[in-house]
């Protein structure tokens, strides 16, 4: 019928399904300005609202299915099933944490679906690229994301905008390590022990991490994964900082990263249980946080340190 747009099958107009990260956004419906979007976000996954460029941009969010929780200033907000809410005059960005597998339908008088999807398309191949790379240091990356927010949840259940913290660590943790895409693979697979010269190379790579991800992110994304291999005592690299020139974040994602790298193979090292490994790390506190450390420790001793997870495999 003239002027009824109907669709009974799971097409969508454009549809980012193939996104490795959380989120998956499908485009259902397009008419002048005005786009209709389906938003999935995964249960534990942080998302934010940012301030449109124009105060004209209303942007409203239906629950389809799933739970959402809101940071809003007047505190913790959560939205079920059936409700909605509409952005319209943002200040600032609204942090969001899913609470179950989440589905949102939303409608913005303003075109943002290719904007997210440029957005994920760069996300995408950042992850790709680890992959291709090194298979290793991509199941790396996911390890110590997960075990940075296992930690991080553990030691800082209360804190105020610890979803705002959580989620800046999170985005950094994953991709700590992506400056090693810079790295020769004679380097980066390299069996033996390295030269001055190829250690000078390797120890580049956080600085290439953070440069990277300032492209997209906030500076305080790009100093956690460029710190991540400093230490308390200024031994670490690439700038030899000391104490508390190391943010707690970039310690928490230190220490997963010391802690994956001990307990998973990459075929020449001796592979330590995780009770070894997070013993070994508390017994450095010259070098590691013992804050950090301690927790760790007790997460292994109490079984409670998850398996680590294939955000490739995760359903989106
Ligand atoms: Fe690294
Ligand atoms: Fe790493």
């Amino acid at each position: 019928m003239d002027g009824l747009y109907s669709s009974h099958t799971q097409e969508q107009l454009q549809t980012e399904n193939e996104s490795l990260l959380p989120n998956g956004i499908e485009l259902l419906a397009k008419c002048a300005d005005m786009e209709i979007m389906k938003q999935r976000i995964v249960e534990g996954a942080s998302v934010w609202f940012s301030p449109a460029d124009s105060s004209n941009t209303m942007e409203f969010f239906f629950v389809h299915r799933g739970a959402l929780e809101l940071a809003l200033d007047e505190g913790p907000t959560v939205y079920r099933a059936g409700d909605s809410f509409y952005i319209q005059g943002l200040k600032s960005d609204v942090y969001c944490r899913s609470l179950e597998d989440t589905e949102l339908i939303y409608v913005s008088n303003q075109p943002m679906f290719h904007d997210t999807l440029d957005f994920e398309t760069y996300i995408r191949k950042l992850i790709s690229d680890i992959n291709d790379k090194d298979h290793y240091t991509y199941q790396h990356s996911t390890n110590v994301m997960h075990y940075s927010i296992q930690l991080f949840n553990e030691m800082y259940p209360k804190m105020a905008d610890r979803d705002a913290i959580l989620n800046d660590m999170v985005i950094a943790a994953l991709f700590h390590d992506v400056g090693k895409c810079n790295t020769p693979d004679a380097i980066l697979k390299k069996k033996g022990k390295l030269d001055a010269e190829e250690w000078r190379i390797i120890c580049h790579h956080p600085v290439d991490s953070g440069r990277l991800l300032r492209r997209y992110y906030s500076e305080r994304v790009a100093e956690i994964a460029e710190h991540h291999h400093e230490r308390l005592n200024g031994s670490g690299y690439p700038f030899g900082l000391t104490g508390e020139e190391i943010s707690r974040e970039a310690m928490i994602v230190s220490v997963a990263d010391a802690f994956d790298a001990m307990t998973t193979s990459r075929g020449y090292n001796t592979v330590k249980s995780f009770h070894a490994a997070a013993k070994e790390l508390y017994d450095l506190p010259e070098l590691f946080d013992r804050h950090v450390t301690q927790v760790l420790l007790r997460l292994v001793e109490e079984g409670k340190l998850h398996e680590e997870r294939d955000v490739a495999n995760d359903k989106v």
